[in-house]
């Protein structure tokens, strides 16, 4: 498949390369970047490289995964978003992550409501979950904004997280911005049951 790249009003989102790889470990190196995820050490280098070649994987099997994040102004990586199938529960996770410089613009709640836009108009998912750990309130209230609900406070990738889900159709998401398809070829997918992979494998 042909992943596919989104432009919205300041970003685009765009298949990873390995090119992404010394400018990815850098922004997983800054103080506080990865704070809240199970594993908050900074990772090595071929990590990274891992994790790179990981998130071309997932598209092939899942018909979507994680894009690296430049600004529409120029082309430096500034992060990831997008959809993530957690195959232990058959659900796909929405994520966000940035380097610290672009933080506070509303560049992520920009970059979601567009993975969101995706799952549900292209990919045809019944609902999409946003999992957080309870004390990042940055992320939690970008998923507030998605117009994600609250479901439970549950373990996933070996930590305590609370739960979202947003259903398709909802408000925030019908009405998001942007979000236009410069290429094409993504298959109408749908998440399968049954591949077994562990779903804390890229949370480094
Ligand atoms: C979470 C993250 C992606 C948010 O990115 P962002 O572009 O700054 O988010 P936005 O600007 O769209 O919105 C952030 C919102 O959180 C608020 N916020 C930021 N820090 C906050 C804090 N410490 N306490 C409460 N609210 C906070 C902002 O005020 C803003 O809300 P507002 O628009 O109502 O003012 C960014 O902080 C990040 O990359 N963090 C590290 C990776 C991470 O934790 N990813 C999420 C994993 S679930």
């Amino acid at each position: 498949m042909k992943i596919p790249t989104i432009t919205t009003r300041r970003l685009v989102l765009r298949p990873f390369t390995e090119r992404d790889v010394g400018p990815l470990h850098r922004i997983l190196c800054e103080e506080g970047v990865l704070r809240y995820f199970p594993n908050p050490n900074p990772p090595a280098r071929d990590a990274v490289e891992r994790f790179v070649v990981d998130q071309l994987r997932r598209w092939w099997q899942d018909g979507f995964g994680w894009w690296a994040v430049t600004p529409r102004s120029r082309r430096a990586l500034i992060g990831w978003n997008g959809l993530q199938f957690l195959p232990e529960t058959n659900e796909v996770e929405v994520g966000f992550l940035l380097s610290r410089e672009f933080w506070g613009r509303g560049l992520a709640l920009e970059g979601a409501l567009a993975g969101l836009k995706y799952g549900f108009d292209t990919l045809g998912l019944e609902s999409i979950i946003a999992l957080v750990h309870p004390e990042n309130r940055a992320s939690r209230r970008v998923i507030e904004k998605l117009g994600m609900s609250f479901v439970d406070r549950a373990r996933y990738f070996g930590m305590e997280v609370d739960r979202y889900r947003i259903a398709g159709g909802r408000s925030a998401v019908r009405h998001a911005s942007g979000g236009k398809r410069s290429t094409s070829g993504t298959k109408r997918t749908r998440p399968q049951r049954g591949r077994r992979r562990s779903g804390s494998e890229d949370r480094h």
